[in-house]
C-alpha cells in the first residue's frame, strides 16, 4: 500500500511538474472607467475561472468599497452591509481586497449581499493572474456551482486609484466589457472541448457530465447547421522511460507507458485504473473520428452522454462491453472504432493519442491545456462556469456580428434588460419605437429600422427617422398638426433630416411650430384699402371699396379709380412703349448696317475686275496707305 502511494505521488509529481512548465494564458476583458475624470480610461482585467462572465456583452455599474469586511471572507449580513441596488440605480460592483480566503468564497459572499460583479484588487504589483476555483474538493464547496456573477481581478494600482477616488467622495462608474474577449472574425465558430470519460472525480466530473447533457442539444443544432466546427480532445501524460515497466505505469498507461491518465479514485488498489480511463477516452476520440468521416460529428455528443448514463464506474459498467453496446445502439460502425483504438498492449504509437498530446500544447492565443474540462472558443480559453447559457453566450459572441445563428437569439439567451426602464435607451412612447434591443450580447441601444426607414442617432438620447421615406414614420420626429381641413408638417420630404417649420409658422420644428401673425410681423396687407386678418398658417387680406386684392403685389386694384395703382399702370405703359421703340430702332439700325456692309463687299469684288471710275466715296485713310 505504502509503495503504491509512493508510485502515485511520483506520477502526480511528474504531472504537476508539467503543469508548472505549461504556458498559461490569462484571458482578459476590458474595464472602462467612465467617471470620475481622474481615472477615466480603459483598463484590462482578468476573467475569473468561475461565475458567469457575460461573454459578448457588457455590464455597467457603480463601484462600492465596503467600510468593513474588505476581503469579503465573512458574510456581509454580519456587518449590516447590503449591495442590492435600488430601483433606478446602477448595479453594484463590489471592490474586494485579495487575501485570507478563496476568490470563489469572496464572490459567493458578495453575490449573497446583492453584488452584480466583484472586482478583486491584487495585493501586490504583478501581472494579472487568473482567479481559479480551489483545488481541494471540499464538501462545503457547494456554493461554487451557485456563483453566477462575473468576477474580475484588477491590478493593485487600479484598485488603489479607485479606493482613493471613492474616499475623496467621487462616484466611480464603470463598464465591464466582454465583447472582445472572444474573437469573432467570421460566420463559423471553431471550438474544442477538453474532457474526460472519468466519472468518479467528484464535483468536477459531475459538473462536466451535467454540462455535456445540457449542452448537447445546442451543440448538435449548431454543428448540423454548419455554424460551428467542434472537436473533442483528451489529455494524456506519458510515463517516464525509467518507470515504464513499473506496476504503477502499467496500471495507469497503455502502449507501454506512452499514454497515461491518473487513477480515477486516486487509489491503485481498488476500482478502475488510469489505463481504463485512457482506453475509454480513446474510444470517445475514435467515435468522433469515425463519425466525422461520415459527416455526422455531432453523434459524439450522443455517445458520450449515453455512455455516462449507461456505463458508470459506480455500477462497474465502465467496460468495453457496455461501450460497444452504446456504439451499436447509435448505429456507429464498431469495427472502424476498434480499428482506430488498436491494441493498447502493443509497444507502438497510437496516431490519435499522439495527435492529442501534440495539440495539448498551446498555439497562438491559446495557452496549454492543463485543467479539465477546458473549453476553447475561436482559440481562446473560456473562463467561467461550465454552464449551458454562459457557454452559449461565449460561443455566440464568436460569430461575426449579425451572422449569429437563430439559437443565439432565442429567449434563453435574452437578458430582458429592455423591460426595465427601456434599458436606458431612446424610445418614442407615442409610436412605440425603441432603440433597445435584447440580445445575447446584452442589451444594445441602437437606433432601429422600422418599416424600411432607418433611424439615426446615438441610440441613447436621440434617434430620428432618416432617408426618403422618413416623414412616413412618426412624421420624421417633426412637428405636425391638423386643424379643420388644414394639416401642416415640419418634416421635409427631401433627404435632409432637419425639421423646419413650414411657411407661415415659426419654432424649432420638432416640438412646436407657432403660427406667425403675418399682419403684425410680416407687414403684409398694409395698403390703405387693405384689411388684414390672420389665420392659422396664413392670412387673409381683403380690400374695401370693391377693390380686388392682388396677392403677388400685396395691393388692391380697381377699374379707373385713382390710387397707387394708376401710377404704376401708366409707368408700365411708358415702359412698354419705350421697349417697343427701342427694339424697332434696333432693327432699323441692323438692317441698315447689313446693307452697307453688303454694298462695300460687292464693290470690293467688282473692283477686282474693273477699275471703278471714281473712288471718292471711300475716304477712309487705310486705302490711301495701300498705294
Ligand atoms: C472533421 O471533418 C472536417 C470536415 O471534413 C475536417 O475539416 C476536420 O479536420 C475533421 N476533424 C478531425 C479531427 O478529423
Ligand atoms: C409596444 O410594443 C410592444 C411589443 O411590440 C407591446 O408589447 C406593447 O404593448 C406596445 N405598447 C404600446 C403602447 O403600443
Amino acid at each position: 500500500m505504502g509503495k503504491e502511494k509512493l508510485g502515485f505521488f511520483t506520477i502526480s509529481f511528474l504531472m504537476i511538474l508539467s503543469l508548472a512548465m505549461a504556458r498559461f494564458v490569462v484571458e482578459k476583458n476590458n474595464l472602462k472607467v467612465t467617471s470620475p475624470d481622474s481615472i477615466k480610461g480603459v483598463y484590462e482585467c482578468a476573467i475569473g475561472n468561475f461565475g458567469v462572465p457575460q461573454y459578448g456583452g457588457t455590464l455597467v455599474g457603480a463601484v462600492v468599497y465596503p467600510k468593513s469586511n474588505q476581503k469579503a471572507c465573512k458574510s456581509y449580513s454580519d456587518f449590516d452591509i447590503s449591495f442590492k441596488s435600488k430601483p433606478g440605480r446602477l448595479p453594484t460592483f463590489v471592490l474586494i481586497d485579495r487575501g485570507d480566503c478563496y476568490f470563489t468564497l469572496k464572490a459567493w459572499i458578495a453575490q449573497q449581499a446583492g453584488a452584480a460583479a466583484i472586482l478583486v484588487a491584487d495585493s501586490k504589483v504583478e501581472p494579472l493572474i487568473t482567479m481559479d476555483t480551489p483545488e481541494e474538493d471540499k464538501s462545503d464547496a457547494d456554493y461554487l456551482q451557485n456563483i453566477n456573477i462575473p468576477s474580475a481581478l484588477i491590478t493593485k494600482s487600479l484598485g488603489d486609484s479607485i479606493k482613493s477616488a471613492l474616499s475623496g467622495g467621487d462616484m466611480v462608474n464603470m463598464k465591464l466589457d466582454w465583447t472582445e474577449s472572444v474573437p469573432h472574425p467570421d460566420e463559423r465558430v471553431e471550438y474544442e472541448l477538453w474532457t474526460n470519460s472519468n466519472d468518479e472525480c467528484g464535483k468536477k466530473c459531475d459538473t462536466q457530465i451535467e454540462f455535456l447533457k445540457n449542452f448537447k442539444g445546442a451543440a448538435q443544432i449548431l454543428e448540423k447547421g454548419g455554424h460551428t466546427q467542434f472537436t473533442p480532445h483528451y489529455i494524456t501524460w506519458y510515463c517516464p522511460e525509467a518507470f515504464t515497466l513499473s506496476k504503477q505505469c502499467k496500471s495507469q498507461c497503455i502502449n507501454h507507458g506512452k499514454y497515461c491518465a491518473p487513477d480515477p479514485e486516486q487509489d491503485f488498489t481498488k476500482g478502475y485504473d488510469g489505463k481504463d480511463v485512457v482506453v475509454q477516452n480513446l474510444r470517445q476520440a475514435c467515435v468522433y473520428r469515425v463519425m466525422n468521416e461520415t459527416g455526422k460529428p455531432w453523434i459524439w455528443w450522443d455517445y458520450v452522454t449515453d455512455f455516462a448514463i449507461r456505463c458508470p464506474m459506480k455500477e462497474k459498467k465502465y467496460t468495453k462491453e457496455c461501450a460497444d453496446e452504446v456504439i451499436r445502439s447509435l448505429g456507429i460502425d464498431l469495427k472502424k472504432v476498434d480499428k482506430c483504438i488498436g491494441d493498447p498492449e502493443a509497444d507502438v504509437e497510437n496516431p490519435i493519442l499522439k495527435a492529442e498530446q501534440e495539440s495539448q500544447i498551446g498555439k497562438g492565443s491559446r495557452g496549454d491545456v492543463t485543467i479539465l474540462p477546458t473549453l476553447v472558443v475561436n482559440n481562446r480559453q473560456y473562463r467561467g462556469k461550465l454552464e449551458k447559457g454562459a457557454v452559449l453566450k461565449a460561443m455566440c459572441s464568436g460569430f461575426q456580428e449579425s451572422t449569429e445563428p437563430a439559437i443565439c437569439l432565442t429567449e434563453d439567451l435574452e437578458t430582458n434588460e429592455c423591460l426595465e426602464n427601456n434599458g436606458g435607451c431612446w424610445q418614442d412612447k407615442a409610436s412605440n419605437i425603441t432603440a433597445c434591443q435584447d440580445t445575447f450580447r446584452g442589451r444594445l441601444c441602437e437606433c432601429p429600422f422600422v418599416q424600411g426607414v432607418k433611424f439615426v442617432g446615438d441610440g441613447y438620447t436621440h434617434c430620428k427617422a432618416s432617408g426618403a421615406l422618413h416623414c412616413g414614420i412618426n412624421n420624421g420626429g417633426c412637428w405636425r398638426e391638423t386643424r379643420g381641413s388644414y394639416t401642416y408638417s415640419a418634416c421635409q420630404d427631401d433627404h435632409s433630416n432637419d425639421c423646419k417649420c413650414p411657411i407661415g409658422f415659426k419654432g424649432d420644428g420638432v416640438k412646436n411650430c407657432e403660427d406667425v401673425d403675418e399682419c403684425k410681423e410680416k407687414k403684409v396687407c398694409q395698403c390703405p384699402e387693405c384689411k388684414c386678418k390672420n389665420t392659422w398658417g396664413s392670412y387673409e387680406c381683403s380690400c374695401s371699396n370693391g377693390l380686388l386684392y392682388m396677392h403677388e403685389h400685396d395691393t388692391c386694384i380697381g377699374s379707373g379709380k385713382v390710387g397707387t395703382t394708376k401710377l404704376s399702370w401708366s409707368f408700365l405703359w411708358v415702359l412698354i412703349i419705350v421697349v417697343g421703340a427701342a427694339s424697332l430702332s434696333g432693327y432699323a439700325i441692323y438692317k441698315y448696317r447689313i446693307r452697307s456692309y453688303m454694298d462695300a463687299e460687292i464693290r470690293g469684288i467688282m473692283a477686282q475686275y474693273m477699275p471703278l471710275e471714281s473712288q471718292p466715296l471711300n475716304t477712309s485713310g487705310t486705302r490711301m496707305e495701300d498705294i
